[in-house]
């Protein structure tokens, strides 16, 4: 299907439905997802809103093996060292009980031995037309991760799976220079898209009455 041809028609998912049930989906097949799907995706995340509508952001889908291999290590860098002393701290991610605690950490190493073998990776980046630095990074992110959400929101619609993640991307010189990105560039969020081994189901959230107060806080 070309991509002129696909409209949101194409799904008869209900947007609460994706909201609700658009869990980070690690596990992913090898087989190869539609460029037109992909292209879909990308086109979903570029209808969100940005800071002054500047809409800097810059989307890139990896498909060459030896670029995926590359992220791919970076990747494993920034696991290993979010990871591991994860691992030798029964403590760490206290609001999660120790089941989802271990299944997060299961998918993550999963998706770490995996990564180079998935069938696109969609790279979230922004182009702030002059050399990036940390403090435009940080102020830049409100501009790019509602594109990320809707990507993700897209990609569940389409029953694809997908998860945000970051531990790839933390060292930006290294990025830049796999990805070949111009120095005004920098890359905020790295999404892996296939077909789900895993199954879709509801988020597990904190309650409203939690997170949630009317008029003042105390
Ligand atoms: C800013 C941000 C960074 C994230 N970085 C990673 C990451 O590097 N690796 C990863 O596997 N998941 C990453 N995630 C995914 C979260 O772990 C996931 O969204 C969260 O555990 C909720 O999962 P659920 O939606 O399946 O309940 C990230 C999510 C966000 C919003």
């Amino acid at each position: 299907m070309e991509i002129e041809e696909m409209t949101a028609d194409d799904t008869d998912m209900g947007l609460f439905d994706a909201m609700y049930h658009c869990r980070a989906m690690r596990k992913l097949d090898t087989k190869a997802v539609p460029e037109a799907h992909l292209m879909k995706l990308v086109d979903a995340a570029n209808q969100a809103p940005s800071g002054s509508n500047m809409q800097s952001g810059r989307w890139m889908i990896v498909r060459d093996p030896a670029v995926k291999e590359a992220l791919a290590e970076l990747n494993r860098a920034g696991v290993e060292a979010y990871i591991g002393p994860m691992i030798d701290n029964p403590g760490s991610l206290p609001h999660q009980d120790q089941e989802k605690r271990t299944r997060m950490m299961q998918s993550v190493l999963w998706q770490m031995e995996h990564l180079h073998e998935l069938p696109a990776l969609i790279i979230a980046c922004m182009d702030f037309g002059v050399k990036a630095d940390a403090a435009m990074m940080a102020r830049g992110g409100g501009s790019i991760w509602p594109g990320i959400q809707n990507l993700l929101l897209a990609a569940r619609a389409l029953g694809l799976g997908a998860a945000p993640t970051t531990l790839a991307l933390q060292d930006q010189a290294a990025v830049a220079k796999v990805l070949n990105l111009p120095e005004t560039m920098g890359a905020f969020c790295l999404i892996p898209v296939g077909y789900p081994l895993g199954k879709f189901g509801p988020v597990t959230r904190k309650p409203l009455s939690e997170i949630l107060r009317f008029d003042q806080w105390d």
